[in-house]
């Protein structure tokens, strides 16, 4: 249990992933400038690659709710849900790099090098990275700027 609302808002959605074959359960949440959340879990596939990260699904429904633009801020928190039905594991989550990838481009857009919290499953770890550090050098939509 954490103190940052955002943080047990993404541990919550955690419970709502579809995780069956990893059972590895990951949550987002989003936060908008205005206050505004929105929320994603993993979802996996019988077809192990066409599984989705939390992050991109809170990608998603924060673009659907307020607009990557309003974004301010990011938390991200996953492990295993023990048998008391609550959320475990004591290793902070950060995001994958494709997650990082989809993250730098919603920096893009807000303009704003967006905070990313990494918090453990049960919540008592956590870590805050601005998306520069996770992604230096990244490719993002300047990176186009030389295309014809
Ligand atoms: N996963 C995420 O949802 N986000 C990440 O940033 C790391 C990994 C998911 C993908 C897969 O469903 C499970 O965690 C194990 O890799």
């Amino acid at each position: 249990m954490t103190q940052d609302p955002l943080v047990e808002r993404a541990r919550a959605a955690a419970l709502q992933a579809y995780a069956p074959y990893s059972r590895f359960s990951v949550g987002c949440a989003i936060e908008s400038v205005d206050g505004e959340i929105a929320v994603g879990a993993n979802m996996e596939n019988a077809c192990y690659r066409l599984g989705v990260c939390a992050e991109i699904a809170a990608l998603t429904a924060a673009q659907q709710a307020f607009g990557l633009d309003k974004i301010a801020r990011i938390a991200v928190a996953g492990g295993h849900v023990g048998p008391d039905g609550a959320l475990a594991g004591a290793a902070p989550v950060t995001p994958c790099g494709g997650c990082r990838q989809a993250i730098l481009e919603a920096a893009h857009v807000s303009g704003r090098d967006l905070e990313v919290v990494s918090a453990s499953g049960d919540g008592n770890q956590t870590a805050a990275h601005p998306t520069s550090e996770l992604i230096p050098f990244g490719f993002g939509p300047e990176s186009l700027k030389d295309a014809g």
